[in-house]
């Protein structure tokens, strides 16, 4: 019996999405994307693309390089806050951290595949691709337990409604003015769902009526009221002494972070 296996990345996925909180959950079909493949050279990859003229989309293995650890239950994002056991979810937390994706193929460019949304950030290792058949992989009308209810809790309207306050407004829009930083929609959609403290969500109580969320390299605080969400402020995650300190200098956004504190040094006072 095999006990291990050694597996080498066939090319890494390169793309606008430095942290975890700008990919998708899984891959989205609405927006259009940009997003690139490329194989390692010296492999004769360039061949194995051949054939792929008229394949649609692909399904791409890859490895989740940026988890550590996997739990036999994890706390899905999506839906009520409620463990499940990691095979019944599309977990990161696995024992072997396997990511399964399907995505549009928009072009092949000798080793690189241009690709449409994708739940994968920057530098993932990618060990396959194989195209996606319609005829053998889908099967619409197969159930799925408890995503399925989850789903169908997502078609109705977002329960809450957000809204950004002045203060975040002026540091939304300098960090999508000076920087082409800008995390708002998201930050809604998340919010708008469920702002309550949830781990995966990211999102942690401040004080007595204060709440945070993580949005990547960045935090918004808020307050609820009935079902109102009123977003005070955003703020860089990491503090002044991890920006400045040798062996940082790869923190994501980390300029715009050190301008932020030099801007607005106590931006929320909290
Ligand atoms: C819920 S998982 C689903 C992935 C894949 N569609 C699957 O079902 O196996 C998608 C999330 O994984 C995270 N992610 C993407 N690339 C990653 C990586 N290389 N390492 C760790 N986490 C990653 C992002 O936060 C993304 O939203």
């Amino acid at each position: 019996m095999l006990t291990s296996l050694t597996l080498q990345p066939i090319g890494y996925l390169r793309t606008q999405q430095e942290v975890k909180f700008k990919a998708g959950h899984q891959p989205a079909s609405a927006e259009e994307a940009s997003n690139e493949l490329e194989l390692l050279p010296g492999c004769g990859y360039e061949q194995a693309l051949q054939d792929l003229a008229g394949v649609e989309r692909i399904w791409l293995l890859w490895w989740f390089h940026r988890n550590s650890a996997w739990r036999p239950l994890v706390l899905p994002p999506r839906g009520p806050a409620q463990r499940r056991g990691v095979f019944a979810t599309r977990s990161p937390h696995r024992p072997n951290p396997l990511g399964l994706s399907s995505t549009a193929l928009l072009g092949v460019q000798g080793r690189r595949l241009l690709l449409g949304p994708c739940d994968l950030i920057d530098g993932t290792p990618v060990f396959d691709l194989k195209p996606y058949v319609p005829v053998y992989d889908a099967f619409p009308s197969a159930r799925a337990g408890w995503i399925d209810e989850t789903e169908a809790a997502y078609r109705n309207p977002p329960p809450f409604t957000v809204q950004l306050m002045p203060t975040a407004e002026v540091h939304a829009t300098w960090l999508r003015e000076i920087w082409g930083i800008d995390f708002t929609a998201r930050l809604s959609e998340l919010l708008a769902r469920d702002p309550a403290p949830h781990r995966t969500r990211r999102i942690r109580r401040r004080g007595p009526d204060h709440f945070e969320i993580s949005c990547g390299a960045w935090r918004a605080l808020f307050i609820v009221a009935d079902t109102h969400v009123s977003v005070l402020a955003l703020e860089p995650a990491y503090p002044m002494k991890f920006l400045s300190r040798p062996g940082y200098e790869d923190v994501p956004d980390r300029d715009a972070q050190l301008a932020f504190l030099a801007r607005w040094p106590t931006a929320t006072g909290l």
